[in-house]
C-alpha cells in the first residue's frame, strides 16, 4: 500500500514537472519572441510589452543604474500611470524588474526623480542603510472627474534594498497643490551651497523651485520663465543641473532643462534649455535665446542621472524617443516607444553663450562589433556604399567628416537609407542654409498620424568648413549628432521593410569624405536571450 502511494506520488510530480516544464518552455517562446518583432530596437531601452512613456527617478546607486518610467501595463495606449523599472551595470545592457510603483488612493504615479539620502536627511534609511527616495507626482483621477484643479501633487515613496521593493510615504503629499492644474514632475537634487534639497517643479507655463532639509517639508522658492524661451506648450519634466564649463576650466554653470508639449522646433513634444546662475533660491537665465536638446521630433521628457560618482562626474541623459502628437498609434507592438541612446551633456562656451553639447556616452563602444573604415573619397552624385557594409545596416553606427572643396561645393550631402519598396530616410547637411536635416517624407508606414511624415531641420549653425557627422541607426530610430554633438536629432520611422541599401548623397556639386568609419553594434538583448534559450533565469 505504502508503495502504491509512493509510486503514485513520483507519477503525479513527475507529471506536474512535465506540466510546468511546458509551461516554462512556452513562457521562454513567448519572452524571446518579444525581442525579435519588427521595429523592436535594438540597441536601445523599451518595455518587453504594454506602453512605456518619460524616464523617470534616474539615479546611480551601489554599481547599479536605474531606470523608471511612466509605464502602463494593461494596455498599449497611455492609462494609470505606474513606475516601470529596470537597470543596468553598464547603461548599455538593461535587465527588467518588477513594477516599482502603482497607483494608490492619492492618484496615478506620474513623472519625477529618485536620489539617495545618503545623509538620512528624511530619517527614512538606517545607519547603514541610506535610503533610496523616489518623488513623483500623483495624478489624482478622482479629482480631475470631479472638476477641482487640484489633482496634482507630489509625494514621496522610499526603498532600503536597492530599489526592489518600495514603501509610500505615510505623510503624503509632501506638496499640496497651490491650485495649479499642471503641477508636477519633481526633479529633486542637493544644493550644496545652501545644504538643501531642491525641488524643480513645472507649473503650466513655468518652472517653480522648492526647498527642504528632510525631504518631507518643502517651502516655496521662486518661480522662472513665465516670460522667457518658448510657450507653445505647457512646461514639464524640469531637470536643474550644475555643469561644469568644458573648455573654461573651474568654471560652472546652471542648466535648466524644461520639456514642453507642444511648441517643438518641428512640432510637438520638445526639449529647450536655459543656462544661468542659481543661487539657491532664484534661476537667473544668461541667455534670451530659446535653444533645444534636440531638434528632432522624438526626443522628449529627458531627464539627467542622480548620484553619478564623482570620479565619473558625467552630465548623463536619457529621454522618451517619442513626440505626443503620435506616440499612442505608432505602429509597433506588443509594446510601444523606446527610450534614446544614454547621452552625454557637455557645456561649452562659445563667444557670448554656453551651449549644450550632447554626445552618445562612450559605454557606446562595448557594443561596436566590426568596423569598416572607407578610404577618402570625393562625391558627387550618389554613391551606393552598400557594399563596404556586409554586416547590414540595423543597427549601425556612422562616423562621418565632410570637407568642402575650394569650389563646385555641394549645395547638400549625407547619407540615405533604402528598401527595395523605394522608401527612405535621410540625414543631411545643407551647405546654404547650414542646417542638418532628417527627412522621413518617406520613411514607410505614416497614416497613423498627420504629424508625422515630414523633414525636420537644425537650428542654424555658424559656417564651418569641415561637417561632421555621428550616426546611430537602429531598426527603427536614428540619431544624429552634428558638429561634435552641438546639434542632436532624433526621430523614428517605420519602414515597411528593413533599411538594407546605404549611399551617400550630394547634390549640386561635391564634397569631400574624409572620414568614414562604420561599425555594427551588437543587440544589447542578445544576453537576455541568450540566457532564456539556456533557460537561466534573467
Ligand atoms: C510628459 C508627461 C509628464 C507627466 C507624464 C504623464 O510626457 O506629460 O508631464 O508627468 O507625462 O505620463
Amino acid at each position: 500500500m505504502k508503495f502504491r502511494n509512493l509510486l503514485l506520488l513520483s507519477l503525479f510530480s513527475s507529471m506536474l514537472l512535465l506540466l510546468s516544464c511546458q509551461i516554462n518552455r512556452g513562457k521562454k517562446k513567448e519572452i524571446i519572441a518579444e525581442y525579435s518583432e519588427p521595429y523592436r530596437p535594438l540597441i536601445h531601452f523599451s518595455p518587453p510589452s504594454k506602453w512605456m512613456n518619460d524616464p523617470n527617478g534616474l539615479v546611480f546607486f551601489e554599481g547599479e543604474y536605474h531606470l523608471f518610467y511612466q509605464y502602463y501595463p494593461e494596455s498599449m495606449i497611455w492609462g494609470p500611470m505606474h513606475w516601470g523599472h529596470a537597470v543596468s551595470t553598464d547603461l548599455v545592457h538593461w535587465q527588467h524588474l518588477p513594477i516599482a510603483l502603482y497607483p494608490d488612493s492619492l492618484g496615478y504615479i506620474f513623472s519625477g526623480s529618485a536620489l539617495v539620502d545618503y545623509n538620512n536627511t528624511s530619517g527614512l534609511g538606517k545607519p547603514d542603510k541610506p535610503a533610496m527616495i523616489a518623488i513623483f507626482c500623483y495624478h489624482s483621477p478622482v479629482l480631475e472627474k470631479a472638476g477641482k484643479d487640484t489633482f496634482q501633487t507630489q509625494g514621496m515613496a522610499y526603498s532600503l534594498d536597492k530599489g526592489r521593493t518600495w514603501t509610500k510615504y505615510a505623510g503624503n503629499p509632501i506638496v499640496p497643490n497651490p491650485g495649479l492644474r499642471d503641477f508636477r514632475d519633481p526633479k529633486v537634487s542637493w544644493n550644496a551651497e545652501t545644504n538643501k534639497w531642491i525641488m524643480a517643479l513645472a507649473a503650466g507655463n513655468c518652472i517653480q523651485f522648492y526647498s527642504s532639509t528632510d525631504l518631507k517639508k518643502w517651502a516655496f522658492e521662486s518661480e522662472f520663465g513665465k516670460n522667457l524661451g518658448a510657450h507653445g506648450g505647457v512646461w514639464e519634466c524640469p531637470d536643474l543641473i550644475k555643469m561644469a564649463v568644458n573648455n573654461s576650466k573651474k568654471e560652472s554653470k546652471w542648466v535648466l532643462l524644461v520639456s514642453m508639449n507642444p511648441g517643438g522646433p518641428n512640432g510637438g513634444s520638445a526639449t529647450q534649455y536655459f543656462t544661468g546662475n542659481f543661487d539657491g533660491h532664484h534661476f537667473m537665465s544668461d541667455n534670451e535665446k530659446t535653444r533645444w536638446i534636440d531638434y528632432g521630433k522624438d526626443n522628449y521628457a529627458g531627464v539627467t542621472f542622480s548620484g553619478i560618482p564623482e570620479n565619473d562626474g558625467r552630465c548623463i541623459s536619457i529621454g522618451w524617443m517619442s513626440n505626443w502628437q503620435y506616440a499612442t498609434s505608432v505602429p509597433t507592438k506588443p509594446w510601444r516607444s523606446a527610450m534614446t541612446f544614454p547621452r552625454q551633456l557637455n557645456l561649452e562656451k562659445g563667444r557670448d553663450e554656453y551651449n549644450i553639447i550632447s554626445n552618445p556616452i562612450d559605454e557606446i563602444e562595448q557594443l561596436r562589433e566590426r568596423k569598416i573604415t572607407l578610404n577618402p573619397f570625393i562625391a558627387s552624385g550618389n554613391i551606393d556604399l552598400t557594399k563596404e557594409v556586409p554586416f547590414g545596416l540595423s543597427p549601425i553606427e556612422i562616423i562621418a567628416d565632410f570637407s568642402l572643396p575650394q569650389t563646385g561645393f555641394a549645395n547638400e550631402f549625407g547619407f540615405e537609407l533604402t528598401n527595395s519598396k523605394g522608401e527612405n530616410i535621410i540625414v543631411g547637411y545643407s551647405n546654404q542654409t547650414n542646417k542638418f536635416k532628417i527627412d522621413r517624407l518617406n520613411s514607410g508606414k505614416n497614416d497613423f498620424s498627420k504629424d508625422f511624415s515630414g523633414i525636420q531641420y537644425s537650428g542654424e549653425l555658424k559656417p564651418e568648413k569641415i561637417i561632421s557627422m555621428h550616426i546611430i541607426i537602429d531598426l527603427a530610430s536614428i540619431e544624429l549628432f552634428g558638429q561634435s554633438g552641438r546639434v542632436a536629432m532624433t526621430d523614428i520611422f517605420f519602414p515597411n521593410e528593413v533599411f538594407n541599401c546605404l549611399r551617400a548623397y550630394c547634390k549640386g556639386g561635391s564634397v569631400k569624405c574624409d572620414r568614414v568609419t562604420i561599425y555594427k553594434l551588437n543587440n544589447i538583448w542578445d544576453s537576455i536571450i541568450n540566457k532564456q534559450k539556456s533557460g537561466i533565469p534573467e
